[in-house]
């Protein structure tokens, strides 16, 4: 066991940096700016232009004094709170420039980064949830936030009520009254709202701002509305303007962009990131320091492999919509749903670049699609710069029960699609093929 303070009920705050400047004569600089040096002062890395990747499990004090005096802050017997950096699985440098990055690009106060997606959302769903608690998600969720919901949590109690992605102001109404009666039942709270929008693989929409009117309407205490915008973040979707409390991520996806290094983070106001940084200093969890290095890295260019991806998913989807192979497409740039079409464009600055296309057929056919491709790779996985594509039904689904992957809309003819950011005409000639053969 390290002698480093255990600090679960007194999250070590945060070294600031040299004060960051995000205005220029009053004009509020752009997250793409920002990303080239925001959190990071050169002078203290002997003037390195790039931050240094910071091996180290702990940080020396200058002197005996100095180190009583951050302990003291710590465990509040002086005000003020830490002054540096004391053990690495609390937080490190580069892992506080990439948070710093990180929050800026959802207009949060906070942000925390974690070694996986899952563990981002694991340790989230842990600090708010208590015995005989209740969770309220959408459907359909990634299988394993799913599952971790439905399988581990409720070893400890705590129960959970979903509702389909796209339920009405009214439907939501109806399930926090049957959430609030569960838990009553079971001497527990709503402890958290969690959705997923758009859902995994079907891209459905939730409306964000009409789960805010229902939880401000029917739960009287502080109820987190947590969102996992892995699918639309951090461009195409920002959470927090519409209402939502603390927005999640596999920064595997979009934000690494190069499917090379699997992490995750949370972003939201400081009263909702403390429980959960007080319970990563306990448990770990957060994410090393090469890999918030090459997170760095990869957020430089975020902005750019995510508009030219949207882009050649648009022009690709146009090609696929009236190819007669095709049934249809789960693409946010084409809906023809009345109300998911309206959750889009109050929610949503973009359609991304992952979609679903079904195929007529079933398995065979797809399959058949998936064995001709020639740039594309089959396998699971979104946001990279390469184009990914994968049969959810006998893959990431599998697991899910038949008649639960069809209600959700997961059937055998669907093909889920990632675009990267190649030539938009060549995966065209490589679809065109590929579906030559289906
Ligand atoms: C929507 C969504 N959320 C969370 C995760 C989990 O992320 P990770 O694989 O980084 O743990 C994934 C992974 O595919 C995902 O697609």
């Amino acid at each position: 066991m390290t002698d480093a303070i255990d600090a679960t009920d007194t999250p070590t705050p945060r070294r600031n940096p040299k004060p960051a400047k995000t205005t220029i004569g009053g004009r509020e600089l752009k997250p793409s700016t920002l990303m080239m040096g925001h959190g990071f002062d050169p002078v203290l890395s002997e003037g390195s232009l790039k931050p240094p990747i910071f091996l180290t499990s702990t940080f020396a004090f200058p002197s005996a004094a100095d180190g009583k005096r951050h302990f003291e802050g710590i465990t509040g017997k002086r005000e003020g709170g830490a002054e540096g950096l004391v053990y690495s699985r609390f937080n490190a440098p580069n892992q506080e420039i990439l948070e710093d990055r990180l929050a800026i690009w959802d207009g949060a106060e906070d942000a925390l980064s974690f070694s996986s997606g899952m563990t981002a959302i694991c340790i989230l769903m842990l600090a708010y949830v208590s015995q005989g608690d209740v969770i309220v998600h959408s459907g359909p969720l990634y299988a394993a936030s799913e599952g971790f919901v439905a399988k581990v949590l409720s070893k400890f109690g705590v129960t959970y009520i979903d509702f389909p992605a796209g339920a009405t102001r009214e439907e939501l109404d109806d399930v926090l009254q049957r959430a609030k009666k569960q838990a009553g039942e079971n001497g527990g709270k709503v402890a958290m709202i969690y959705l997923e929008s758009p859902g995994n693989p079907t891209n459905a929409l939730v409306d964000i701002e009409a789960v805010k009117d229902a939880r401000d309407a029917n739960l009287k205490w502080d109820c987190p509305i947590a969102i996992d915008n892995t699918f639309l973040g951090p461009l195409w979707q920002r959470p927090l303007d519409h209402g939502a409390d603390i927005v999640a991520y596999s920064l595997t996806k979009y934000v690494g962009g190069h499917s090379d290094l699997v992490a995750g983070s949370i972003a939201g106001a400081k009263k909702w990131m403390d429980p959960v940084r007080a319970l990563r200093n306990t448990m770990g969890g957060i994410v090393d320091p090469n890999t918030a290095w090459m997170l760095l890295r990869s957020l430089e260019t975020v902005e750019l492999r995510m508009q030219r991806a949207g882009k050649n998913a648009a022009k690709v989807c146009a090609f696929l919509k009236d190819h007669p192979k095709v049934d249809g497409l789960g693409y946010l740039g084409i809906i023809h749903d009345e109300r998911q079409q309206d959750i889009y464009d109050r929610h949503c600055l973009g359609a991304g670049s992952t979609f679903s296309v079904f195929l007529k057929g079933g398995e065979a056919e797809c399959f058949r699609f998936l064995d001709n491709l020639t740039i594309a790779k089959l396998a699971v996985s979104l946001g990279g710069t390469e184009t990914l594509a994968s049969h959810p039904a006998s893959m990431t689904h599998l697991s899910v029960p038949h008649a639960r992957r069809q209600q959700l809309g997961i059937s055998d003819s669907l093909v889920r699609i990632s675009i990267g950011i190649e030539d938009a005409d060549d995966l065209i000639a490589d679809f065109e093929q590929a579906l030559q053969h289906v």
